[in-house]
């Protein structure tokens, strides 16, 4: 005997609410039914409204019919499986509605074609007191607005802000509006700058950004590996970003991203042009700081969503196996030009024809950076030193080359902290410096001016401060 056992609308409209959106990824998902239908403009408006907060989600796409609206309310409209447009954004039929419960009780669509509107809400309150899903559907008006076609979002009663400090509610939404037109900048950057259809977004009044996490401009891109077969199309580019000393600070910190060059390495997986997730290794590889100037985008269609495990955020998957397998034997090759300039930076210090003040030294235990004895400046103070003072040194080195605080540089390094710039107020004591150095070294054998300054020049601090330094001397 079959019974048809239909769900509690109101203990399934709480479950609905949970799916755990944040408030990007719930815009984002709302954004990709505008990018489906074909907007070109997309405008986001957040009021506050003393404590009352709106948030609306405007576009010029195609709009929808009555009964296209009824069909879009409808939760679980369209099937995963059915099959969809190649520039189809959505997949479950559940966004619209997962994504507005997951933030507010109420959820208005007000959509305009063929010079009529139509309007449609879910209240929330409404589907839990009756424990039916009563949607409130407005008959059709003559339409007699500026927008021709298109669809507008409004989300009401707005309760996940409700349970935030009162007094830091307000400042809590501002900050959320402003990370808001970052989140787009990112997640739709291949469709701002228009590598994709060109789409213009505005949140608040303000246009959105194009942020491209591959710094094109400057980094070194790698060749394009394809996985193709009849369930797969997969696109795979790796970008080594540039060291910090060939661009400006300010590029630098740019492309840094809000998180940094450590968390912000690994694959970018962007499905439709559109990114997924944060970037991840794919339990691959960690993250590490020699590996923070490689990124990887991999491009996939809307065709492989269950192979990936799509989840119905849109907002992470995992490679299938045949992806895994495949990214695992490339892996090398994506990391390795990041990895060797890494390690350029740190062999720098010993390929010196002079005299550096560290020693860098492959010892039987690991590395060692040691000061090095032979420096002219040091080794010219050490001979003029008594026996007992002599000794004194000795200890000093002792305790500085073994007192380096190397776990402390690490962590500094990998957060992109600059690590010892001298002040402004030394510059001239560097320039003075520079200057001795440079009548020491001269007196070498086989060196005169001209040598020595080259020397100095290619050494820690002098390099840094050359141009600077150069002018002066
Ligand atoms: N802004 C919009 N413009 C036109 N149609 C829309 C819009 N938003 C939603 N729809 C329609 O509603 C349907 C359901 O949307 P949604 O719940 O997000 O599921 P999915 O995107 O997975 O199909 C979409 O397939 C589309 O037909
Ligand atoms: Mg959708």
């Amino acid at each position: 005997m079959l019974k048809e056992v239909s769900p509690n609308a109101s203990s399934l409209v709480m479950s609905m609410r949970s799916i755990g959106y944040s408030f990007n990824n719930a815009i984002a998902d709302i954004i990709d039914n505008s990018i489906t239908a074909e907007a070109d403009l997309i405008k986001i408006q957040c009021l506050w409204n003393g404590e009352v907060p709106t948030i609306e989600i405007e576009d010029n796409g195609k709009g929808m019919s009555e009964n296209e609206l009824i069909e879009a309310m409808r939760p679980g409209s369209k099937s995963p499986l059915s099959s969809r447009s190649n520039d189809d954004l959505g997949r479950f039929g559940l966004g619209l509605k997962t994504a507005s419960f997951s933030q507010c009780k109420k959820l208005i669509v007000k959509t305009f074609q063929d010079k009529l509107i139509n309007e449609a809400s879910w209240d929330l309150d409404i589907v839990q007191e009756q424990n039916k899903w009563f949607l409130d559907l407005e008959n059709s008006k003559e339409n007699t607005t500026n927008l021709k076609t298109g669809t507008i979002i409004r989300w009401e009663k707005i309760d996940t802000l409700s349970n935030k400090n009162k007094e830091d509610a307000e400042e809590t939404f501002n900050s959320m509006v402003s990370n808001l037109g970052k989140h787009i900048g990112i997640t739709f950057h291949r469709y701002i700058n228009g590598d994709k259809r060109k789409i213009n977004f505005i949140v608040n009044g303000i246009k959105c950004e194009a942020f491209d996490p591959f710094f094109k401009e400057k980094s070194t891109p790698l060749p394009i590996e394809l996985i193709k077969n009849q369930l797969i199309s997969c696109e795979i580019r790796g970008f080594t970003l540039p060291n910090k000393n060939k661009c400006t600070e300010k590029e630098w910190d740019y492309f840094a991203g809000e998180e940094g060059y450590l968390a912000n390495q690994g694959f970018y997986l962007y499905r439709n042009g559109r990114l997924i997730s944060n970037p991840t290794w794919f339990g691959l590889e960690r993250k590490s700081p020699k590996r923070k100037l490689c990124r990887v985008r991999i491009d996939i269609n809307n065709k492989s969503d269950l192979l990936w495990q799509l989840d119905v955020k849109k907002s992470s998957a995992v490679p299938p196996p045949v992806v895994k397998r495949r990214l695992k034997k490339i892996l090398r090759s994506l990391l390795s030009p990041a990895e060797r300039n890494f390690n350029n930076q740190a062999r720098r210090l010993s390929n010196r024809e002079l005299n550096p003040i560290w020693e860098r030294a492959i010892k039987d235990r690991g590395i060692t950076y040691q000061i090095n004895r032979n420096h002219p400046l040091i080794k010219d103070c050490l001979e003029k030193l008594d026996e007992s003072l002599y000794e004194n040194f000795q200890k000093i080195f002792f305790l500085i080359d073994n007192g380096l605080p190397s776990e402390g540089i690490y962590a500094d390094y990998s957060d992109d902290k600059n690590i010892n710039e001298i002040e402004k107020s030394d510059l001239d004591y560097l320039i003075k410096l520079s200057s001795e150095m440079i009548n020491l070294l001269s007196q070498k054998e086989d060196f005169d001016r001209e040598r020595a300054k080259m020397s100095l020049r290619t050494d820690e601090p002098f390099k840094k401060y050359w141009e600077f330094i150069e002018e002066k001397i």
